[in-house]
C-alpha cells in the first residue's frame, strides 16, 4: 500500500525552507500532499489560489508531490486522503512549543497518524513567510528566500496590497 504523507501549512508565501522540507519528505514517502490550510480568521497576503499556484510551480519537479487545500481539522483532511503521517518542518527551538502542542492535539484526535518533523537546511533556518512578506511589502530584496518561480506571484500581491490602501 502506498505510504502517503500530508505536509500542511499556511504557505503565505512558500519559502525555500518549505521547498527544502518538500524535497526531504518526498524522498521518504510514496506520495506527498502539500496542503494549504484555509484559515478564514487570518487576513492572508496571498489568496489560497495564489498559494496553490506558487506551490504547484515550485514542486513541479517532484513527480510524487501534489498540491491541495483544506479547511476544518487537519487530521480529518489527512484521513480523507489516506495519509499515515503529517509532516512539519522545524527551524529553531522557537518552533518547538507550538509544534509540540499541535502534534499532541492531533495525536489525541487520531493516534494512527504520526507527526513527522524534518529539519530544514541550516541556511534556511531563519527564513519565514512572515519575514518574506515584510521585506517584500517594504520593497526589499527577498529573492534569496523564495523559489524563483514564485517571485512574480509575490510582486503581483505586493502591488495589489499597496493599491488596497
Ligand atoms: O504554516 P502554519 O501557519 O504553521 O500552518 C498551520 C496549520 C494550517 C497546519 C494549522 O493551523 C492547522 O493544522 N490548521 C487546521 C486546524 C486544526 O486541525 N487544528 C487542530 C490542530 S492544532
Amino acid at each position: 500500500m502506498a505510504r502517503i504523507a500530508v505536509y500542511p501549512g499556511s504557505f503565505d508565501p512558500p519559502t525555500l525552507g518549505h521547498l527544502d522540507i518538500v524535497r526531504r519528505a518526498s524522498g521518504l514517502f510514496d506520495q506527498l500532499v502539500v496542503a494549504v490550510g484555509i484559515n478564514r480568521s487570518k487576513s492572508p497576503f496571498l489568496t489560497v489560489e495564489e498559494r496553490m499556484q506558487a506551490l504547484a510551480c515550485c514542486t513541479a519537479e517532484f513527480p510524487n508531490v501534489r498540491v491541495d487545500s483544506f479547511s476544518g481539522l487537519l487530521i480529518d483532511y489527512a484521513k480523507s486522503v489516506g495519509a499515515c503521517a503529517v509532516i512539519r518542518g522545524l527551524r529553531a527551538i522557537a518552533d518547538f512549543e507550538y509544534e509540540f502542542q499541535m502534534a499532541m492535539a492531533n495525536r489525541g484526535l487520531c493516534a494512527d497518524i504520526e507527526s513527522v518533523f524534518l529539519m530544514t537546511n541550516w541556511e534556511h533556518g531563519y527564513v519565514s513567510s512572515g519575514i518574506v512578506k515584510e521585506i517584500a511589502m517594504f520593497g526589499g530584496d527577498y529573492r534569496n528566500m523564495v523559489p524563483e518561480c514564485i517571485v512574480p506571484i509575490i510582486e503581483r500581491a505586493v502591488r495589489a496590497h499597496r493599491t488596497d490602501r
